[in-house]
């Protein structure tokens, strides 16, 4: 067995395959999301795997639960080597129709959903000297774009707040990074009514983030050609970015 890694989101797209792609590479994987009965049916379609898949249901805005399903992951499995703080969730606000309830729903569960693992697993870690913790971003995070007021914001954040840990942490032993997805096919963005460019199947973005994290370093961020676009955009100054934003919106409404 390669080692102990805790997946939150795991019930579903990104979450759930990448939970399987470890297992596959001989990890004992334990997984956190509300959908108790997904996770148990997860747990069996490893079973012919190197490694495992063990449920621990929860809901990441909870923090008492955060704090004992780490513990009971530590007894039942050993400690906690590397985290994928992956559970997020999406909602389209356009500025016309702006409400704070959604940006409070997004924070709680990108930003809070995220920190509330964090606050139990950097302490074990520093004491431990060595582990892992990779937070699910995403490339909306590197510039403000239509419609992605709300998660958008979430997910910058997020960025922001693992450059500095990053920084931090590293002289402790523990390594932090932040996982930039493009359009990837799962449930979240089955909903999506517009044309996704450089659309990624699931198992392909799983694969990615797994060989990402076991390389360890900062980002890890796909599709390469969709994420350096971005990356070049991220660059614009302002008099070129809006009337650009402008632009794409104007010819996708068309
Ligand atoms: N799909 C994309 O194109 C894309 C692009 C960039 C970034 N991302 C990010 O990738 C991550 C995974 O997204 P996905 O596309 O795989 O979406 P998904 O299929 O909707 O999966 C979301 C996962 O998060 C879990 N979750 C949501 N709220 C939770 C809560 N309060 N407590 C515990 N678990 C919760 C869900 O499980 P339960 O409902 O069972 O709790 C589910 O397992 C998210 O952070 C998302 O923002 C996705």
């Amino acid at each position: 067995m390669s080692g102990v890694v805790w997946i939150t989101g795991g019930s579903s797209g990104l979450g759930r395959q990448s939970a399987l792609e470890f297992a596959k590479r001989g990890w004992r994987v334990a997984v956190t999301a509300r959908s108790e009965d997904e996770l148990k049916e997860l747990e069996g379609e490893a079973a012919d795997f190197l490694g495992d898949i063990t449920a621990y249901p929860g809901d990441v805005t909870d923090p008492k639960r955060m704090a004992s399903i780490v513990s009971e992951i530590e007894t039942d499995l050993g400690a906690i080597s590397t985290a994928v703080l992956n559970a997020g969730t999406y909602r389209p606000m356009t500025g016309e129709d702006f409400r704070a309830e959604v940006i409070r729903e997004l924070f709680d569960v990108n930003v809070m959903g995220s920190a509330h693992p964090m606050e139990q697993l950097i302490p074990r870690m520093i004491v431990r000297g060595a582990g892992k913790i990779y937070v699910v971003g995403s490339v909306s995070g590197y510039r403000g774009l239509p419609k992605a007021a709300a998660y958008g914001f979430t997910k910058a954040g997020l960025i922001n707040m693992m450059e500095s840990l990053r920084a931090e942490l590293t002289p402790k032993g523990v390594t932090v990074g932040i996982i930039n997805p493009g359009f990837i096919d799962t449930p979240l963005t089955q909903k999506n009514d517009f044309p996704m460019p450089f659309l990624m199947p699931v198992d392909k973005a799983a694969e990615q983030l797994v060989d990402g994290v076991l390389d360890g370093r900062f980002e890890v961020a796909f599709p390469r050609t969709f994420v350096w676009i971005l990356k070049l955009v991220r660059m614009l100054p302002y008099a070129l970015y809006f009337p650009l934003v402008r632009r794409v919106t104007r010819d996708r409404e068309s």
